[in-house]
């Protein structure tokens, strides 16, 4: 089989956005929209994987993994410029090109796949992955001759009277032979209107000497939304999030309301778990198995939840472990903490573990027991099986020894141990 590599173009400001932040680094579901593409480059078994920087380039840089190729656009003069710059990777390479842009995170690896698969079988010298859309605007259209094949791209800009109205775009995805893309690529003339090289020209230049551009289509017409403004990003976040539910769901994991239910894409949860609504679950966290989480519950980075767990209503957690079987049901908040198994964490308890200046550990061990409205003054340890006083305030360095009691403010250990 031809190899194949991969072109992901990034370089773009993404004025539309009105932002300091370029444009491929928004996120949406907790994710890049240039991490998005890089995913389904390497789920395809890309070959290399090229990635064309320009706007803010060090600060993208930062986020690429270390397999991929960052490649310098100097001057953002257009996708077709873009390209040329990745020009000096592809001396004597043989095999097929894929070209993605950074800014179509509902893609599907699916839907690469049959382009590619498309494009191997009529040996064509470009495959497009078109879409047919409600509203064109914006998109490049597809324009075909009357038995129906393609002979060029007219970008939004230049099209006019009833090309206005062609439903069917151009994604931004393709696939190239490579001896052809870039030899074509040096006959793209500057347009003049926006100053720019336009890829989508290649088309017209292809067929003007007969060569085969075939297209394949969508399965859906938001499938390739390009995101150039905010409400872009809004409208892909919505569909990516009800993909990330779907999945969970056919996974066997409960959610009650997946319109009011927020899980970035990277979260894992085990079977039989039920999330309630207003749920708010973000990067990188990890809940076990027949947990009950919600309403009303907000899970942050890094952290990580054992099984038959429950996190009730008003509750944040940050940065923290929980062991299997605990609980902690009402209000309260985990930051920093290591909290083992069986242990009761009462309603309206509070890790204190930011001091002004650092973040700091609260350890508090299997089958303890917090009295509500308690606050925890980080570093601090609660032993095995201790009890913290309903209203204590147990401050910072303390160690409640294992089985003991302690209470008041500040909390003092009250001998005789355990009465429970
Ligand atoms: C482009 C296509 C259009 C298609 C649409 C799909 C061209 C000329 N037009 O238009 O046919 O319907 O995508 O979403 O290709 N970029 C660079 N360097 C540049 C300019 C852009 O790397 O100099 C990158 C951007 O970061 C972006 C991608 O190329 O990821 C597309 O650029 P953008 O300006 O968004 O093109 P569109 O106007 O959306
Ligand atoms: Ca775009």
């Amino acid at each position: 089989m031809k190899a194949l590599r991969t072109i992901i173009l990034a370089a773009g400001k993404g004025a539309r956005m009105k932002s300091e932040l370029p444009k491929v680094l928004h996120t949406v579901c907790g994710k890049t929209l240039l991490q998005y593409i890089i995913d389904i480059a390497k789920s395809i078994g890309s070959g290399k994987i090229f990635i064309v920087l320009g706007y803010k380039r060090d600060v993208v840089q930062m986020t690429l993994p270390k397999d991929a190729t960052a490649v310098l656009q100097k001057r953002l003069l257009g996708t077709a410029d873009a390209v040329r710059c990745t020009q000096k990777f592809f001396r004597g390479f043989r095999g097929d090109v894929l070209i993605l842009c950074a800014d179509t995170p509902l893609l599907r690896k699916t839907t690469v796949k049959s382009l590619i698969r498309k494009h191997k079988k009529t040996k064509a010298a470009c495959t497009v992955l078109t879409m047919v859309v409600h509203n064109p605007d914006g998109y490049g259209r597809i324009i075909r001759d009357e038995s129906g094949r393609v002979v060029a791209i007219r970008e939004d800009k230049d099209a006019v009277g009833l090309e206005r109205n062609i439903a069917e775009v151009n994604t931004g995805a393709y696939c190239f032979r490579s001896q052809d893309l870039f030899s074509f690529l040096k006959g793209i003339s500057l347009n003049a209107e926006k100053k720019e090289f336009y890829l989508t020209d290649i088309i017209a230049l292809l067929k003007e000497k007969d060569l085969r551009v075939e297209t394949i289509e969508t399965e859906d017409s938001k499938e390739a939304l390009g995101i150039n403004t905010r409400e872009d990003l809004a409208v892909a976040g919505a569909v990516l999030r009800q993909r990330v539910l779907k999945e969970l769901m056919d996974q066997g994991v409960s959610i009650v309301d997946p319109q009011t239910t927020y899980i970035d894409a990277s979260a894992k949860i085990g079977k039989d778990t039920m999330i309630r609504p207003f749920t708010v679950i973000e990067n990188n966290v990890t809940i076990g198995r027949e947990c009950m989480i919600g309403p009303f519950a907000r899970l942050r980075a890094g952290t990580r939840i054992g099984d038959a767990v429950e996190v009730g209503n008003f509750t944040e957690i940050s940065r923290t472990r929980i062991g299997h079987r605990t609980l902690m049901k009402h209000f309260s908040f985990l930051g920093d903490a290591l909290v083992g198994k069986k242990v009761n964490i009462g309603a309206g308890t509070v890790t204190a573990n930011f001091d002004g200046k650092d973040k700091n550990t609260t350890r508090i061990d299997d089958n303890a027991f917090i009295g509500s409205d308690s606050v925890l003054i980080a570093p601090v340890r609660i032993g095995r099986g201790a009890i913290v006083g309903a209203g204590s305030v147990v401050t910072r360095n303390k160690h409640i020894p294992e089985g003991k009691v302690a209470m008041g403010v500040p909390a003092k250990v009250i001998v005789g141990g355990r009465k429970r």
